[in-house]
């Protein structure tokens, strides 16, 4: 888990309290499916991404609360990523955020049909939010689509994918896995906080560019952590698949230096928010320093 500030226990707090009525809403039934869906968005996931929406509404000028059914659409859309990353045909993986993963505890195709629901599901989240305004609702349906999909978050797994055990790669085709694969989403979750507080176009651009950034960090400091304890998943195997991951390109100490860098140069990025950029401030802080 992250060390957070009051502030922003009281924005998890408020986010879980929120989601899991949506779950009651949306997986009400003991049916196999529902169970599943619940079980995979449930255990010790760190919600960074709802979190990022949160306070990137309040660097926006509105609460964090404003942007409640946003940070469930991107939480679920990202718990359906990780489910099908750990399928057998993807990442091969038994453990995730704590415990076995869904296609273990289930069935491999309860957790491809877990997938798709949460996919499904995490657009009428938002379309059903009379709260936000229409105008709101399109915006942020469509930054959500053409992040997830083919340009962005699937089309980064699928280069982690081709790339897998080749040797023949460059810094660049490793930047554009790591961007697109983690980065599409952080960007998104930011400039959904952004679409919430009604910022202009350029304001939008910019948190763009400080959640891909900050992506880029996310997953550099997850190569990192792959081979520790504590996780909450399974221990060096990235290196046992021959994933293309920036340890591949550099050592250890030296990809911490860099993640370091980038973090600085992330975060002041900011400076254009000032001290309502506070949360997304702590949160940029806290992901570099993190160590589970
Ligand atoms: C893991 O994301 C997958 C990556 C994109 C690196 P998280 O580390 O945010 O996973 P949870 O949500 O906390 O389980
Ligand atoms: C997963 O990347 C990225 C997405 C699910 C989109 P990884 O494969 O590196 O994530 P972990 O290490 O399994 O969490
Ligand atoms: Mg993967
Ligand atoms: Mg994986
Ligand atoms: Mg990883």
């Amino acid at each position: 888990m992250l060390t957070l500030s009051d502030s922003l226990t009281r924005s998890l707090q408020a986010f879980e309290a929120r989601f899991e009525a949506m779950q009651t809403r949306l997986y009400p039934t003991s049916e196999t499916l529902h169970q599943a869906c619940r079980y995979a968005l449930a255990g010790r996931g760190k919600r960074i991404r709802p979190l990022l929406v949160m306070a990137a509404a309040e660097a926006s000028g509105v609460p964090g609360e404003a942007a409640l059914s946003l940070a469930i659409a991107i939480e679920m859309i990202h718990t359906y990523s990780l489910v099908h990353d750990d399928l057998p045909c993807m990442d091969d993986d038994e453990l995730r955020r704590g415990r076995a993963t869904t296609h273990v505890t289930f069935d491999e195709a309860t957790a491809l049909l877990v997938g798709d629901a949460l996919l499904t599901d995490a657009f009428s989240v938002i379309s059903d939010d009379d709260d936000l305004s229409t105008h709101v609702r399109v915006k942020a349906i469509a930054c959500l689509a053409r992040s997830a999909g083919g340009r962005g978050m699937v089309k980064g797994q699928a280069l982690d994918m081709h790339w897998t055990g080749r040797g023949d790669f460059t810094r660049t085709d490793l930047d554009s896995i790591h961007l697109e694969k983690t980065g599409a989403l952080i960007a998104a979750s930011c400039v959904l906080g952004g679409i919430a507080g009604g910022s202009t176009e350029g304001e939008l651009r910019r948190l763009e560019s400080f959640g891909k950034s900050l992506g880029l960090v996310f997953q550099i400091v997850d190569d990192l952590l792959d081979g520790k304890e504590g996780t909450g998943k399974s221990i060096g195997k990235d290196k046992e698949a021959g994933k293309l991951t920036y340890q591949s390109i550099m050592a250890t100490d030296e990809a911490r230096i860099y993640a370091s860098k980038l973090t600085d140069e992330t975060l002041e990025l900011l400076k254009y928010w000032g001290p309502k950029a506070e949360a997304l401030r702590e949160l940029g802080q806290a992901l570099i320093q993190r160590t589970l």
